[in-house]
Order: structure tokens, then C-alpha cells, then sequence
């Protein structure tokens, strides 16, 4: 059977991400043709697609316009995604989203509708998920650490420069739709069963983005509940991974979801009387999510990312109510 042709990608705007490891990605990848850029300012489009050899489109409409482009990669500011993903969707593109793909449910569920409506693959870029080195984490959890009993998931950074759109609300800011997805991603990823956030604290700064935050959860599954806890936030130092306590022992990870081109992962197994350090396999997940992508639009494959997508917008939204329940307001007794 004859291959099919690349998918014809087009790239909305020129962002940071884009330009370090998507676009790099994207021409590496066959299945895929990088059809050009589009950006808000022509001078900056045609000096960004003129660095990766590729054609500026015009600005974003522009690229929707083009019936020689399959599919878009966006990696807009959240709080822009609704309303140019339903475009997308509309004008027929399968949508490459940069997380989180929307700022609410309510957003998310009606961005579902549309892509299950035109039969569009819309799939959200968690890329640490199609990474190799899960496969291998997945085995030291079934085979050294027996029943688990609790899993953590933790990612956060140092405070990010000034005018960042990430300290922005209107431009969908703040350490849950940003940080905080990987950690509740992972939840789903490594725990089986109904998973629901049982409690949540979320610190805004003085302009009402949150800045840091955690949640208790459980996974539920066959009558046992297994509880999870996640922390994010971006002003303190660098922590990324998962810790996972079982019966037998204990495995702890490193750049779970940062393992870019040429990062060597690690993993520590703890199991009594014994440390073990784990090297894990090198990747680029950047290459591994694209190809997942173009595997899905060539199987007509529309559920898979619509089932992901509500579910992770469904526990980004939980956090945000179960964080907004009324204080206890109690005084501390006296020590
Ligand atoms: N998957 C990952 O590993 C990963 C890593 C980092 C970031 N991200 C995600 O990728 C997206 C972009 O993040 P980034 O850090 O790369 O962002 P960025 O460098 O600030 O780029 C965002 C781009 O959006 C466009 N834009 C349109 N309206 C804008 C506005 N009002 N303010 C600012 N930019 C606007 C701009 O392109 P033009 O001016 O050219 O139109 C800008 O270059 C976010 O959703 C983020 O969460 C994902």
C-alpha cells in the first residue's frame, strides 16, 4: 500500500516552544511537511519562517484560510486557545494544542463538541507521555514496589521574567493551566481507575494569578482507592517527577516531563536495604507526540484525544473549586 502524504502543518505564531523543540521536531518527523508560520507582525513572522526555511502565511486567519494546510500547531497563550482552536476546528484543520488547551471545562467541552462535529484530531501537548523512558518507569512500578500506596506528582520552577503571559489571568495565566497540568496528567497516566480531586489550595499573587498550588486526589479502582498528591507552582526551586510508595519500596524519578533532546532521565529504586539508580532511555518526546499525531489523523482516530482532553479539563477544574470551598477560619490553638 502506497505511504500517505505528509500532513501539511501550519504553525500560529511565533512562540518560544515553537521555535526550541516543536518546529526542530516537526521537520524531523516524515509523516509531517511544515507548511509555514503565521504571526500577529510580519516582520517577525518573515524572520521566523525564513529560520526554518518555511513560508510566512500572513497572520493567524490567514493559515486557517488555506486549503493547502491539513493541520495547525498552536502554541498561542492559554486564555487564546478557545477562541482560535474553534476556528481551526471550523475551517477543518486537525489542531496540535499546546497545554492546556483551554482555560476552563466549559471551554474544553465546547471545543470537544466541535472537533467530534468536524471530525478533527485535537490533541493537547503533554508530550512527556509518549516519552520511552514511561514504558520503562511503568515496569519499575508493576515489578519492584508491590501495592502502592501513594503517589506524588510534583513540577515547579523559578519565578519567570516579567510580562510573562503565564502572570497574565486575561491571557489564560497562572500555575494550574501551566505547571500544574503535567502533574495531574500524570496522574492519569501512571494510576488506573476513577480519579477525582478530593482537596486543593491554590496562592494567587497580588494580580489573582495563582502562582502555587497542590491537591489531594484518589484513583479508584476494583474497591481500593489510592491516594495521590501533586504540587506546582512557579517560585521556587526546580523539582520534576513522580514518587510512587508501594508495599516493597519506593521509586522516585527526575525530569519526568522535561526530558528534552539529550537529557538522560534518572530514576531511584529504594526497596529495603537497597538504593538503586536507574538510568532511563533517552528521547526526543517532541518527535514521539507528533507521531502519535499524525497516527491518529491517519486512523480517523477523533475520541481518543476528546475522552483526554474533558478528562484533564474536568480535574483542572476541580482544583480550582475544591481550592475556592470556604476556609476553615478557625484560630490556630496556642502551641
Ligand atoms: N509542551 C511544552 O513543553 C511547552 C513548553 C513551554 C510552553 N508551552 C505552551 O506553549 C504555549 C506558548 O508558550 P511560550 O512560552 O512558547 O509562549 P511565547 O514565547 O510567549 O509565545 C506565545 C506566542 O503567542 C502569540 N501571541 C498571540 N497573542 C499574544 C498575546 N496577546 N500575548 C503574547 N503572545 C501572543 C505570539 O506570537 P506572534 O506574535 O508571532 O503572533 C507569541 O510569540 C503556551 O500554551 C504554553 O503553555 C508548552
Amino acid at each position: 500500500m502506497a505511504a500517505a502524504p505528509p500532513i501539511r502543518i501550519g504553525v500560529m505564531g511565533c512562540a518560544n516552544i515553537a521555535r526550541r523543540s516543536v518546529i526542530p521536531a516537526i521537520l524531523a518527523v516524515p509523516e509531517l511537511r511544515l507548511a509555514g508560520i503565521a504571526s500577529r507582525s510580519k516582520e517577525k513572522g518573515e524572520e521566523f519562517a525564513r529560520s526554518f526555511g518555511c513560508a510566512h502565511l500572513g497572520d493567524y486567519q490567514d493559515l486557517l484560510d488555506r486549503p493547502d494546510i491539513d493541520a495547525v500547531y498552536m502554541p498561542l497563550p492559554t486564555g487564546l486557545h478557545a477562541e482560535w482552536a474553534a476556528k481551526a476546528l471550523r475551517a477543518g484543520k486537525h489542531l496540535l494544542v499546546e497545554k492546556s488547551l483551554a482555560a476552563s471545562f466549559a471551554e474544553a467541552h465546547g471545543l470537544v463538541a466541535l472537533a467530534r462535529e468536524h471530525r478533527r484530531v485535537m490533541m493537547e501537548n503533554y508530550m512527556f507521555q509518549y516519552h520511552t523512558q514511561q514504558a520503562v518507569v511503568q515496569q519499575l512500578i508493576r515489578d519492584g514496589l508491590g501495592e502502592i500506596r501513594l503517589f506524588r506528582a510534583t513540577f515547579c520552577f523559578p519565578p519567570l521574567s516579567a510580562g510573562n503571559f503565564r502572570y497574565d489571568q486575561a491571557l489564560g495565566g497562572g500555575a494550574l493551566l501551566d505547571a500544574g497540568g503535567y502533574p495531574l496528567k500524570a496522574c492519569q497516566v501512571f494510576m488506573d481507575g476513577d480519579i477525582q480531586v478530593l482537596s486543593a489550595c491554590l496562592n494567587d499573587s497580588a494580580d489573582h494569578v495563582d502562582i502555587w498550588g497542590g491537591a489531594m486526589l484518589s484513583a479508584t479502582s476494583c474497591g481500593i482507592r489510592i491516594p495521590l498528591q501533586i504540587a506546582f507552582g512557579f517560585d521556587q526551586f526546580y523539582q520534576c517527577g513522580i514518587e510512587v510508595i508501594g508495599q516493597r519500596g519506593r521509586l522516585t524519578t527526575f525530569r519526568t516531563f522535561t526530558a528534552g533532546e539529550g537529557v538522560v532521565p534518572t530514576a531511584l529504586l529504594e526497596t529495603p536495604g537497597q538504593r538503586r539508580e536507574i538510568q532511563l532511555p533517552v528521547d526526543n518526546h517532541f518527535i514521539a507526540i507528533l507521531k502519535e499525531f499524525c497516527r491518529r489523523v491517519h486512523t480517523d482516530d477523533v475520541e481518543t484525544p476528546c475522552a483526554e482532553n474533558l478528562c484533564q479539563a474536568r480535574l483542572q477544574d476541580q482544583v480550582r473549586r475544591r481550592s475556592a470551598q470556604p476556609k476553615e477560619t478557625a484560630p490556630c490553638p496556642p502551641n
